[in-house]
């Protein structure tokens, strides 16, 4: 088939079509091929099944599930002509707030490794192609395409690679995805080390590598360095940009062959040209699906405090029960951006406590707080707004003047010219504090490329947790009574006006209903978190929950103490205002269409919790490990010129993140310094006990020898349940400085109450080796190795001691 086609056409192979397409080639039979988004539900071609994916699915820590989870996807796309599955997003939480964790796993590369390798397998084995993405190191949303990850080798190595690694070489994926970002000042689809040196030569890659979409930046760096498949259309690798250098021989037509027959091979090994894609075995919808949806739900919420026993409730013991906030209903299943699925029946928590709650209960719903929308119409300003819209970017020039009596109702009206070109407008109002106490301003911009500040009595406000396109911003002011604040909004937009911002009394968020279901229910379930307004692709998300929640769940829990909350979102967040007034908390990351069942099912005690946080879960965003490093180096942005073929060069300017902490990600940095999160990798509580004993450990191994350790876990409580039992290896007399403790085994067991099962792991060599960064490889240092077996990063009873040779 190579043979038969002109260097032309074999460009003309080397860029997407039609958003979400590989190229068609007439010439040697050959179709394009279909893709799809993503990792929770095969979202691209209409509505679908979703799934409790990403995060949800890391928490889980079920090999087995993963595997089902990837082949209910395999299928559902073979039912839709999918060829390529544009998941999963297997890169490392290293960071609470960044925009797409949910999408992702884990903070630590063994789990993320293990729960990948099956998920792939499972998506593969319906003849469907899985993709790897984001290869490498997208850990932040913000500036996303023109910032550089800039990280040590080792780091990389131990870190931020081996789930890619996993993926290629223990799962077999046939595409990867470079990410948008550079790294270490070269972007992802045009960097030597990781597509020549690292994917295709070390591990031995074999597929496709294709870019993010819109992440390619040269069209010869590109072509020598890795890319195969450029997305979504050949900007850069087309004739214009190659064919004078194929000729020149700065880049190799064995080059762009290569890059032809991995399309070829992978076509044909899959049968692609052999079959429809479309399947009519498979279902677009089913029954069965549901089931792997709310399966994976089940397996994944957390349950993170239980004071007193107040879960499981009693459905016997309930006539009322309050169900409250913004996440409640309708259903969040999962975050926003490519991923976002469009479920075709999913049940929200409402909906599916009172399922469950059956029909002798009293559900009482409250949103609990405003919309958006309404704060902004129902702010009460001294007067009339003033809206001064100037004909530039920066405030200058004569602005075209005007009033309004709120700012900004995205429902409605919008304020200002709405064609295309760019402005600048300020909003000048006051507001009176009729009474003392805490006041929120919020303020929501929703154009691309916008930009703006809030200034109260000319200071402007300041956003520590929502720099750089994090949404939303929100700050709370302490106000007198009778205080008058001056607002000032600068707003910045070269894509038509949508931005609004309010001011509201913080007690006066908390609707009435709210307060008196809760005070006069026997239990209330509070859900709170993001969505995916809050949480998604393209911008990076507060540590804080959003707007209005904490005054919220404290009001409830005032109103009444018997509060369970439910958490939606990626990771860990803000609770510090009201945990300690709360007995019972949840995290159900984003459950999928049957979260709300999942949610009723694990508050009644039909399931009993078994999920683990996949993340260690921080009380501030500031004691983050990443914190200090997460946001660029000030003064060391670098540009970069590119020069599109066709188009006039344009200078980007690079920042550049330095991940200074290294390998203390996660847990890795709470137990090598000794302090504690709020809650540890790993954690999750039960409504059964589990006890582990007998550990048994040879004395001393060869080093590079397989070692297995074997331990009991009992269940010691009265109901069936299920533990993830965790492996944690650490190396006090390595030559190197290493992390204190890493995960290197887990096993998930589901016992009957009494019940013990043996469980042995096998440890290979790289469970005790690190990256050592002179010698370019993996490293063991003979000598003392300690072994920890326990039910969280920090709970470990089992210990023993091996002595490697
Ligand atoms: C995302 C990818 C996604 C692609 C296609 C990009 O914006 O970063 O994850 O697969 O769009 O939708």
């Amino acid at each position: 088939m190579l043979a038969k086609l002109t260097l032309e056409q074999k460009i003309d192979l080397l860029g997407g079509v039609n958003g979400m397409f590989t190229n068609p080639m007439p010439a040697i039979g050959l179709p394009r091929f279909k893709m799809s988004d993503a990792s929770v539900g095969v979202r691209t071609w209409g509505p679908t099944t979703a799934y409790a994916g990403g995060v949800a699915l890391a928490a889980t820590w079920d090999r087995e599930f993963a595997r089902k989870l990837g082949e209910s996807l395999g299928k559902d796309a073979r039912a839709r002509g999918v060829n390529f599955l544009l998941g999963p997003g297997v890169n490392i939480a290293r960071s609470p707030i960044a925009g797409r964790n949910f999408e992702y796993l884990s903070e630590d590369p063994f789990l993320n490794s293990a729960v990948v390798v099956p998920f792939i397998e499972g998506v593969q084995s319906q003849g469907v192609i899985a993709t790897a993405k984001h290869y490498a190191l997208n850990d932040q949303e913000y500036n996303r395409h023109n910032a550089s990850a800039d990280v040590d080798e080792r780091t990389m190595r131990e870190i931020y690679l081996p789930s890619f690694e996993a993926a290629v070489t223990k799962g077999h994926v046939d595409a990867v995805m470079n990410s948008y970002n550079l790294v270490n000042g070269v972007h992802a689809t045009q960097n030597d080390f990781l597509n020549l040196k690292v994917l295709k030569g070390e591990w031995g890659f074999q597929g496709i590598l294709m870019s993010d979409w819109d992440a390619t930046y040269d069209s010869v760096g590109a072509a020598n360095n890795g890319l195969d498949l450029e997305m979504p259309s050949p900007r850069f690798m087309n004739a214009k940009g190659l064919l004078a250098a194929v000729k020149n021989g700065t880049v190799k037509e064995s080059t762009i062959d290569d890059k032809v027959l991995r399309l070829l091979r992978a076509a044909l090994r899959y049968g692609f040209l052999d079959r429809p894609q479309f399947d009519p075995a498979d279902s677009t919808y089913s029954v069965a699906d549901r089931a792997v949806a709310l399966n994976g739900a089940l397996e994944s919420i957390t349950l993170l405090k239980n004071d007193g026993g107040l879960l499981p409730l009693d459905p016997a013991k309930i006539k009322t029960i309050a169900v409250i906030g913004p996440d409640v209903w309708p259903a969040v299943t999962g975050g926003g951006g490519s991923s976002e699925a469009q479920a075709f029946e999913p049940v929200s928590i409402l909906t599916g406590i009172a399922n469950l709650a059956g029909p002798d209960v009293h559900v009482l719903y409250s949103r609990g707080l405003p919309d958006m929308n309404d704060l902004f119409r129902e702010t009460r300003w001294d007067g009339p707004v003033k809206v001064a819209i100037y004909p530039s970017r920066d405030f200058t020039g004569t602005p075209e003047t005007t009033t309004t009596p709120s700012i900004g109702d995205f429902r409605r009206e919008r304020h200002g010219p709405r064609d295309e070109t760019a402005r600048s407008i300020r909003y000048t109002a006051s507001y009176t504090a009729k009474q003392a106490g805490k006041y929120l301003i919020l303020a929501v911009s929703q154009t691309w490329g916008s930009d703006f500040k809030v200034l109260a009595d000319g200071k402007e406000l300041q956003t520590p947790t929502h720099a750089e396109g994090q949404a939303p911003p929100f700050w709370t002011l302490d106000l007198k009574a009778g205080q008058t604040l001056k607002v000032e909004a600068d707003y910045i937009s070269d894509s038509g006006v949508r931005f609004g911002m309010g001011i509201a009394f913080e007690p006066d968020l908390v609707s009435e209903d709210a307060r008196k279901f809760a005070a006069g229910a026997d239990v209330v379930v509070v859900a709170a978190g993001f969505d995916v307004l809050t949480e998604g692709e393209g911008h990076d998300r507060s540590f804080a929950l959003p707007w209005g929640q904490d005054a919220l769940i404290e009001a409830v829990a005032a109103a009444n103490p018997r509060t369970v909350v439910t958490l939606i979102g990626g990771g860990g967040m803000d609770t510090r205002r009201w945990l300690a007034k709360v007995p019972a908390l949840l995290h159900a990351y984003y459950p999928g269409q049957e979260g709300g069942t999942a949610v009723g099912e694990v508050l009644f005690g039909k399931h009993n919790p078994e999920g683990k946080l996949p993340v260690s879960f921080d009380n501030s965003w500031e004691e983050n490990p990443s914190a200090p490093w997460y946001y660029p180096v000030k003064g060391a942005d670098t540009s970069l010129h590119v020069t599109e073929p066709g188009r006039e060069p344009v200078d980007y300017v690079i920042p550049h993140v330095k991940y200074g902490d290294g390998l203390l990600v996660g847990y890795r940095y709470w137990t090598t310094t000794g302090k504690h999160p709020l809650y540890p990798f790993g954690f999750g509580l039960s409504y059964t006990t589990f006890s582990f004993s007998k550990l048994e450990a040879p004395a001393s191994a060869a080093a590079g020898s397989t070692v297995p350790i074997s331990f009991d876990v009992t269940n010691t409580g009265s109901v069936a349940g299920a533990e993830v039992a965790q492996l944690y290896v650490s190396d006090p007399s390595a030559k190197a400085t290493r992390p204190e403790r890493e995960l290197k085994g887990f096993e998930k067991v589901r016992l009957a109450p009494g019940e013990t099962r043996r469980v042995t792991i096998d440890l290979d060599a790289r469970a005790f080796s690190y990256w050592d960064e002179t010698a370019h490889k993996w490293t063991i240092d003979p000598g003392k190795f300690v072994i920890r077996v326990g039910d969280s990063s920090e709970n470990t009873p089992l210990k023993a001691e091996i002595t490697l040779n």
